[in-house]
C-alpha cells in the first residue's frame, strides 16, 4: 500500500479484527479499534493502539471517533458469528448484526467515511447444488447468521449506490488457524469452531468432542468445509484496502482457497499434528449446517491479486495448536 491509512477496525479486539489489526501496524498504517467487548479479550490488543470502548450501533460514539482520529477507511469485522446460537437466538443476530450494522454504515456515511471493508459470509450461500461457489450463485441462508448478514450486505450496496462510499464485502468461507508469528489466536470461550474445540481436545482442554453429522451426501458423510488461515483473510483485507485506496469500484469476493476438507479430514489432521489419537464420538446434526460449503476464489484472486500463503491444512492446525498451547 502506498499512502499510510487511519483504519477503524470494529471488533478489533476480536479473533479475527486483531489479526487485522496486527497487519495494519506490520504495513505501517495505524489502526483505531471499536469493540464492545462482548467476546473480544483485552489481551488482543496491542499497547498504544487507540481503543473504544462500545457498540458500532452507537452512532454518537462512531461519529466521536471519526471526529477525533481522521479516518480514512473502515474494516467491519465486530459481529455475532456463531450458528447454532443464531438459530435459537435470531433476535440476537438480527439486532447485533443487522441493525447495529445499518446504524454504523449510517454513521459512516455521515462522517464523510469512503472506503469500507466487510466481512461476509458463506453462510449466505445456504445448501448449493454446484461446488465450488461462485458469488453469482443465489443467496439462500441455512440460517438467522447468515440472512443477518445477508440482509448487511443489501444495507452497504445500496447505501454505497447512493453516496460517494466504496466497499469490499468479503465472504469468507472458515476461517482459522492464528498468528504465524504467535501474536495472535482465538480466545473464544465457551469455543464452537471446530479447529479451535479440537486443538483443546488435543492438549487435554476437554476430554471429549462430538462429529454433527455423519449421514450428510459426502464421500465420509460428514460436513465439508473450506478452511482458510486467519493470515490469508487478513491478506484479502489489506489487498481490499488498497484497492479501494487506488479508487477500486465497489466488489463482492468468496475468501476461501477453493477446496475442501471434511470434519474427518480436519481431526485426522489435527491428531497428527498432535501426535496423539482424540476421543471423538458420532453426534446427530446440528441444526443449520450446510452440507458442502467450498469457495470459488477466482475474482479474490483476479481483482485484488490476492494469493494465499499458508493453504495448508497442516499449518493452519500446527498454527491453531501453538497458540492454544500457549495461551489455554
Ligand atoms: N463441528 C463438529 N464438531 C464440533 C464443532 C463443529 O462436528 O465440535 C462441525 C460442524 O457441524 C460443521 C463443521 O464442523 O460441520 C464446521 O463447523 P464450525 O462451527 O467450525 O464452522 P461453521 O461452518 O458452522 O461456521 C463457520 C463460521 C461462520 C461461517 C461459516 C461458513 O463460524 O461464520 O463457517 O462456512 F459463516
Amino acid at each position: 500500500m502506498s499512502e499510510r491509512m487511519t483504519v477503524l477496525v470494529t471488533g478489533g479486539a476480536g479473533y479475527i479484527g486483531s489479526h487485522m489489526v496486527l497487519a495494519l501496524l506490520d504495513a505501517g498504517h495505524t489502526p483505531v479499534i471499536i469493540d464492545d467487548f462482548s467476546t473480544g479479550h483485552e489481551k488482543l490488543v496491542p499497547s498504544g493502539v487507540p481503543l473504544f470502548r462500545g457498540n458500532v450501533g452507537d452512532s454518537a460514539l462512531v461519529a466521536e471517533i471519526c471526529d477525533s482520529h481522521k479516518i480514512d477507511a473502515v474494516a467491519h469485522f465486530a459481529a455475532s458469528i456463531v450458528v447454532p446460537e443464531s438459530v435459537a437466538d435470531p433476535l440476537k443476530y438480527y439486532v447485533n448484526n443487522t441493525v447495529n450494522t445499518t446504524r454504523f454504515i449510517a454513521a459512516c456515511v455521515d462522517a464523510g467515511i469512503k472506503r469500507f471493508v466487510f466481512s461476509s459470509t458463506a453462510a449466505v450461500y445456504g445448501n448449493q447444488d454446484v461446488s465450488p461457489i461462485n458469488e453469482g450463485a443465489n443467496t439462500q441462508p441455512e440460517n438467522p447468521y447468515g440472512s443477518s448478514k445477508l440482509m448487511s450486505e443489501m444495507v452497504l450496496r445500496d447505501s454505497a449506490a447512493a453516496t460517494d462510499l466504496s466497499y469490499v464485502i468479503l465472504r469468507y468461507f472458515n476461517v482459522a488457524g492464528a498468528d504465524p508469528q504467535g501474536r495472535s489466536g482465538q480466545l473464544s470461550q465457551p469455543a464452537t469452531h471446530l479447529i479451535k474445540i479440537a486443538v483443546e481436545a488435543a492438549i487435554g482442554k476437554r476430554a471429549a468432542m462430538q462429529v454433527y453429522g455423519t449421514d450428510y451426501p459426502t464421500p465420509d458423510g460428514t460436513c465439508i468445509r473450506d478452511y482458510i488461515h486467519v493470515s490469508d483473510l487478513i491478506a484479502a483485507h489489506m489487498a481490499a484496502l488498497s484497492y479501494l485506496q487506488k479508487g477500486g469500484a465497489s466488489l463482492l469476493a468468496n475468501c476461501g482457497y477453493g477446496h475442501g476438507a471434511s470434519v474427518r479430514d480436519v481431526l485426522d489432521v489435527v491428531a497428527s499434528v498432535a501426535g496423539k489419537p482424540l476421543d471423538v464420538t458420532d453426534a446427530p446434526r446440528r441444526p443449520g449446517d450446510a452440507a458442502v460449503l467450498v469457495a470459488d476464489s477466482t475474482k479474490l484472486r483476479s481483482a485484488l491479486g490476492w494469493a494465499p500463503r499458508y493453504d495448508d491444512l497442516r499449518q493452519i492446525v500446527s498454527d491453531a495448536l501453538a497458540w492454544e498451547r500457549n495461551n489455554s
